[in-house]
């Protein structure tokens, strides 16, 4: 393996050391490129650039992989819950028995908000996105916690989010807030204090916990993409955690990220009501001049199927099956996959599906409202940014302070 690269530049001949990842992906280490050349390197969207090491997760795009920690995300769907996946995350590795027990317990203890909180929420306007109100009062739930440990930081962030969470919901929906129940499991709690209903007992449904734990898991962690590289810019520049995880919620909330699951559900919803005739969307979103894309398609990084697709749509059919339910949008997602993969443009760009395309599917089948779908993919993503904010710290990495290429006004004064 090579470990310098060299090349040349105006007649002066320079190396730069190469620097390799776990599975050989190779970098070219230009931190002092420019004080070597006076060249900085220009990479719109950071395509081609790799701003940090980390050992969290692993996507192996070309081959369709993901693995969090080491463990590929098939095996971790199928053996463990989204609390020992959010302790894998954080920790490093799978929690035993009494770690786990620890875990959830500390996670109940932290498990309610201040009054306050309630009567900030009563002031945000009803109307004023669910992303919004996650973001804002994530942001002011510093002002109320007061941690005795740094690690308990993040074990009231996981127990917390899930309360703002349902309290958005049920001011959407005109209900009074409801609480946690400790006999319950995580995600069971969270279905109740968002589904519960005052003076009738919460009547649990395995079939949707089961559904809605797989889908928290196949949002936790993620590499570098967009909501995470905020936190860990926030993180970088020593902010705390509370306001670094708020500034990720409001990246999320982004139509080309996190946001595109709501503009997955209102595309298929918006092309049945016009009749269904996918062809004509199909060549719609091919259209250069034509705005409209297939949302819930391409991904930056994987070039092959999304594994977290291939399992959410493996949930979705599961759970519209389980609950007897007959989903028309599903039935046209599918077709459209079928479709989108039978052309060419999309076979020749490598746009698979991606998460988005089947997860407004299964919030949507368990009652969740299509404005509050972003919601959902932040509690799952909360471990992953998480555990960005703390690498980021414990690595010591430098400020993030990217450098440009100025095209603006030469030097000139004022009349
Ligand atoms: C998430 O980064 C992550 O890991 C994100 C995420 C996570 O877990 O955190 O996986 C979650 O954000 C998934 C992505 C959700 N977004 C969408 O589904 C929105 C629709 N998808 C596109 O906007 C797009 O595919 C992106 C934003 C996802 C990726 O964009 P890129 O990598 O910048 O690619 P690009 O826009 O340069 O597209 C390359 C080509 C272009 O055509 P050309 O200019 O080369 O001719 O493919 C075309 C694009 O026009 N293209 C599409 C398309 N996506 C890309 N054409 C039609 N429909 C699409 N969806």
């Amino acid at each position: 393996m090579c470990s310098i690269v060299h090349f040349d530049i105006n007649g002066c001949h320079y190396k730069l050391p190469v620097v390799y990842g776990t599975f050989y992906e190779k970098a070219i280490n230009i931190s002092k490129l420019r004080e070597n050349t006076g060249l900085i390197t220009f990479d719109p969207g950071l395509k081609n650039t790799g701003i940090a090491k980390s050992s969290i997760s692993f996507i192996d795009g070309e081959k369709g992989e993901l693995l969090y920690r080491g463990y590929p995300i098939e095996q971790i769907i199928n053996k463990c819950s989204f609390m020992e996946t959010s302790y894998l995350i954080l920790n490093g590795e799978l929690p035993n028995t009494a770690q786990l027990k620890s875990f959830s317990e500390k996670i109940k203890k932290f498990n309610h908000i201040n009054q306050e909180i309630y009567q900030i929420l009563d002031k945000i306007p009803d109307n004023y996105h669910p992303m919004g109100i996650l973001s804002s009062l994530t942001y002011i739930l510093t002002a109320f916690t007061n941690c005795q440990q740094e690690e308990d930081m993040y074990l009231h962030l996981l127990a917390k989010l899930p309360i703002l969470a349902a309290l958005t919901y049920r001011k959407k929906v005109g209900l009074p807030p409801s609480y946690a129940d400790h006999n319950l499991d995580y995600t069971s709690n969270l279905l109740k204090m968002f589904f519960s209903i005052p003076n009738k007992s919460y009547q649990q449904n395995p079939i949707i916990t089961d559904a809605l734990d797989k889908l928290l898991i196949l949002h936790a962690d993620h590499e570098q993409n967009c909501s995470t590289t905020t936190v860990r810019l926030l993180g970088s520049a020593h902010s705390g955690l509370f306001s670094s995880i708020s500034a990720g919620i409001s990246a999320l909330w982004g139509r080309l990220h996190g946001g595109a699951n709501q503009a997955v559900i209102e595309m298929l919803e918006t092309i049945l009501n016009s009749g269904g005739n996918i062809k004509k969307w199909v060549e719609k979103a091919k259209n250069k001049k034509d705005p409209f894309r297939l949302m819930g398609f391409g991904h930056r990084i994987y070039k092959n199927f999304d594994p977290r697709a291939e399992i959410a749509k493996e949930v979705a059919e599961n759970l519209i099956k389980k609950l007897e339910i007959f989903d028309p949008i599903l039935e046209l997602a599918k077709t459209l996959e079928q479709k989108a993969l039978q052309d060419s443009y999309f076979v020749e760009k490598k746009l698979y599906p991606n998460i988005d395309f089947y997860s407004g599917i299964i919030y949507q089948a368990i009652g969740i409202p299509k404005d509050m779908f972003t919601v959902m993919f932040a509690l799952g993503r909360l471990p992953g940014w998480m555990a960005h904010w703390k690498e980021i710290k414990f690595n010591r990495d430098p400020i993030g302070r990217p450098r440009q290429i100025y095209i603006g006004y030469k030097k000139r004064n004022i009349i």
